[in-house]
């Protein structure tokens, strides 16, 4: 039982009346590890058996809409109704844990990888690697999101949470460095938020024709890009307040270090959640994501008043039982860096772990060696 003071574990109700009993979330996580049909196998299975106690929202890591878009081998699908067994059996296994099952759904566009897809790459504009998306081909995109929220609705998910962070599809349409378009998809700010608000109306045409009003759509986004033409904080605070126009559930701000200080445009040298927060309607809820790994560094963002929910990404990778550890207050357990001779492999699939083994500067620290993050 957690301590009944625990911020943590404070009840918040989403604008849609359903209850989170925990402010814990898990940031999606790519497992690198689905069969190549997406179907969930044993190395999957055994991730997600027994990471989400004590966790509110679960986010399932990227989940394709459609075959063209595959950024990684082994990604799980939203494609078709084959795929309604796997998106099941993940949503189950979180839920009998006591979380909400969240799919984060995904194309790659430019960043897909026609190794894993069979199929050219496809982007807003065209490049050395992708050809540039027709009008009919935007059209189809848009209802491959409908129909993998519909999928992931049949399939008893609690909600979906849209991919628009990381450089993938939905932000190259957003960002003026991917997107050089002259027509109704791109040209003017306002233009280059046509498709991913496009994408956030059909995923909620899908919950309203299916009548579930209790079933969650949040939206993950990117706030800033390095570089001339990317996107800056003033672009981000347009899009956040047109997003809020939309009945979403949840934000969930992407980050590499949730302190991170805005570098261009509103808000320069101030926490950028800070000012994404004060510029979103007070109904929706916030979720910060970055560096945190402990209870008190999960308690120390909440406490900032900024976000709603506090995500985690390697941390829960290292300590599966993250959740259960800080609710009954063993939090002297929680372990910071990757010890590569644990014999277990922290219950992580074989891909996953042979990642980790490498050290990047995107995987959790690994002991003996220097540890390197990723701040963008
Ligand atoms: C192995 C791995 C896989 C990831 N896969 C995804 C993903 O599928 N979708 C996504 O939006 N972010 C993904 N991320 C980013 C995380 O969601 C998170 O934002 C990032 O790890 C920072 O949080 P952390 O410091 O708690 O790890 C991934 C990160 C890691 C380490």
């Amino acid at each position: 039982m957690p301590h009944p003071q625990d911020t943590l574990f404070e009840p918040y109700t989403l604008n849609n009346d359903v209850t989170v009993l925990s402010r814990i979330a898990v940031a999606p996580l790519t497992l690198f590890s689905s069969d190549a049909d997406g179907t969930i196998n044993d190395g999957e299975a055994m991730f997600l058996s027994q990471r989400a106690k004590g966790i509110g929202l679960y986010i399932l890591g990227a989940t394709l809409v459609s075959e063209e878009g595959a950024a990684f081998a082994g990604q799980p699908r939203a494609i078709s109704e084959k795929d309604i067994p796997s998106l099941k059996k993940r949503a189950e296994l979180i839920k009998a844990q006591g979380a909400l099952a969240i799919t984060q759904i995904h194309h790659g566009g430019l960043l897909a990888l026609s190794e894993c897809s069979k199929q050219d790459v496809y982007a807003p504009s065209a490049t050395d690697t992708a050809k540039e998306m027709t009008d009919e081909h935007i059209e189809a995109t848009v209802k491959a999101f409908a129909k993998a929220t519909e999928l992931c609705i049949a399939a008893g998910c609690d909600g979906v949470e849209i991919h628009g962070a990381n450089n993938y599809l939905i932000q190259q349409f957003f960002s003026a460095k991917t997107n050089r378009r002259n027509d109704r998809w791109g040209g003017s700010l306002t233009k280059r938020m046509a498709f991913p608000l496009r994408v956030v109306e059909a995923v909620c045409e899908v919950r309203e024709k299916m009548n579930r009003p209790d079933f969650i759509i949040g939206y993950r986004l990117s706030p800033e890009e390095p570089g001339d033409n990317g996107i800056t904080m003033t672009e981000t605070i347009a899009l956040i307040r047109a997003l809020c126009d939309y009945p979403l559930q949840y934000l969930h701000i992407s980050q590499w270090n949730f302190n991170k200080l805005a570098r261009r445009g509103v808000g320069v040298g101030q926490l950028r959640l800070k000012t994404l927060r004060e510029a979103m309607a007070p109904d929706i809820a916030l979720i910060g994501v970055g560096g945190l790994v402990t209870g008190d560094d999960l308690r120390t963002a909440l406490g900032t008043g900024f976000v709603d929910f506090v995500a985690v990404g390697q941390s829960i990778m290292m300590n599966p039982n993250l959740g259960e550890l800080i609710a009954s207050g063993k939090e002297d357990q929680i372990i910071r860096e990757i010890d590569l001779q644990k014999e277990d492999h922290y219950a992580m699939p074989e891909p996953l772990w042979a990642m980790c083994q490498q050290a990047m500067n995107w995987m959790p620290p690994v002991k003996g060696k220097p540890a390197k993050r990723l701040d963008v």
